[in-house]
């Protein structure tokens, strides 16, 4: 039998149940507000980014637009456009719903009762979704910043597009430990799934990786460690900013602002500048694994896209050659260029057919050709094995089917192993070798 007191706190549990139904209840999309977005009809006419086709959809919040876009035939990603018609620049893909997982012609995207967002395709299948039923969403707005959010009756923000970045980081976006805490790079124009690259938020840094086919873990080809590092405590955020110096008056910067936990604290880095206001500005982690600053200036006419930094760049500490794929499938780089193509026999003039021999796995089937002052991407921002003789190092490479090569620094005694060539960079000191796989016959 009930005591008094279960049936005194069934009573207040049915009441409190009743009050959440009716307040969720309550918390739905007006169907005024809602919408269903079906992808048909006639193809823009102005050049978008990517050579691609697009259909514009109603979202819109100057200068960015929601879009249905294709490279490919009946391949459409969901997008967020950045540019107006206005200023005849290029307009460019800034947010991505559905990387690697297009929908075709007639699929949907629709904001039900519910509060939650849905792209389905013609056939039925969700392809993408904010999983937000029923969690008192009551409205879908596009901001002013790029920003797209799904909130609920007291203007919190249940979702929102910032959360979710692909290759692109728009002003006032973040990446956060936890949560979307890295970059990844688009695979080609044409070809819209992940690429090789990533950009990520460690605890100590920002970091980029090449991960290529062959290579079992992600290589690192960068660190922040010339622009900011973290000596104590771990990054919990780090959001870009657009910063206005009043005693520099025409000055516009672009910031990194971050936070960091045990201890917690709080910093920034001018990382950029423009001449013009970059409020509306992104960083793009591009396809060939570069970051670049951009920044848009609505009110010029024929340019208003400026590039207002490359961190792998001529200028720069490390220059393109830190660039994985800088010289292609394998070449020798020096200041920014590929000078050669390294071959068993020596040194060949580099073109874009330079690459290294395939091997076979069995030891007795392959030997090393040996090259003197080059160093692969890699080593730039690791430390590689410490204390190894170079028989070590060379036995590891040899078991090692995937092993391409291996490189060795004879005056430290710090070894290498290299599941992707790509790359290499000439260097002064002599003692930096790198020893290359090549068959017998
Ligand atoms: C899209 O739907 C419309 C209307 O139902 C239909 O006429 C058209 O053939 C469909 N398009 C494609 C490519 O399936
Ligand atoms: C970053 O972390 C700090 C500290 O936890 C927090 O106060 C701040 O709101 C966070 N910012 C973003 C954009 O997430
Ligand atoms: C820069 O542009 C933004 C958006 O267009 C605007 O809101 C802001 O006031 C401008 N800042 C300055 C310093 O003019």
């Amino acid at each position: 039998m009930a005591s008094p007191h279960s049936i005194y706190a069934t009573s207040l549990l049915l009441l409190l149940s009743f009050q959440l139904l009716w307040t969720i209840s309550e918390a739905v999309v007006h169907a005024s507000d809602t919408f269903t977005y079906v992808n048909e009809g006639d193809f823009g006419d102005y050049f978008v980014e990517y050579d691609a086709n697009y259909r514009a959809l109603p979202p819109f919040s100057n200068p960015f637009q929601l879009c249905f876009y294709n490279t490919t035939p009946n391949a459409f990603t969901l997008a967020l456009r950045m540019g107006t018609v206005r200023s005849k620049s290029l307009m460019r893909w800034v947010w991505e719903a559905n990387r690697g997982n297009p929908v075709r012609e007639n699929a949907t995207l629709t904001f039900g009762t519910d509060g939650n967002l849905v792209l389905a395709d013609s056939g039925g299948r969700i392809a993408w979704q904010t999983n937000t039923a029923n969690k008192g969403v009551v409205g879908f707005q596009m901001l002013p910043t790029g920003n797209m959010v799904l909130h609920d009756g007291k203007g919190n923000f249940i979702w929102q597009s910032f959360d979710y970045p692909t290759d692109t980081l728009l002003v006032g976006q973040s990446l956060r430990a936890g949560g979307a805490s890295m970059l990844v790079s688009r695979a080609s124009d044409e070809n819209n799934i992940n690429g090789q690259y990533s950009l990520v938020m460690e605890p100590r840094h920002l970091a980029m990786y090449y991960k290529g086919a062959n290579s079992p873990i992600p290589m690192l080809y960068w660190t922040s460690i010339e622009w900011f590092t973290i000596m104590k405590g771990s990054l919990t955020n780090l959001t870009l900013n657009s910063v206005t110096d009043p005693d520099e008056g025409f000055i516009y910067y672009m910031s990194f602002d971050y936070f960091t936990t045990n201890p917690s604290s709080s910093s920034n880095r001018y990382m950029a500048y423009s001449r013009y206001n970059n409020t509306l500005s992104y960083l793009r982690l591009g396809i060939d694994g570069n970051l670049r600053f951009y920044t848009y200036t609505p009110n010029v006419q024929d340019v208003a896209w400026e590039l207002v930094y490359t961190f792998l760049d001529r200028g720069s500490l490390e220059g393109e050659c830190q660039l994985p794929e800088r010289c292609g499938k394998f070449g020798l780089c020096e200041n920014s260029q590929c000078v050669a193509c390294p071959t068993p026999n020596g040194l060949s003039g580099w073109s874009k057919d330079c690459e290294a021999k395939k091997v076979p796995c069995k030891a007795s089937d392959f030997g090393y050709y040996k090259l003197e002052g080059v160093d692969h991407f890699m080593i730039t921002y690791t430390t590689g094995d410490d204390g190894r003789k170079q028989s070590e190092c060379e036995s590891k490479c040899t078991k090692d089917c995937k092993c391409m090569g291996y490189f060795y620094h004879t005056d430290d005694s710090r070894c290498w192993i290299a599941y992707d060539l790509k790359t290499l960079t000439r260097v002064e000191n002599s003692a930096h070798l790198a020893y290359i796989k090549t068959p017998k016959k």
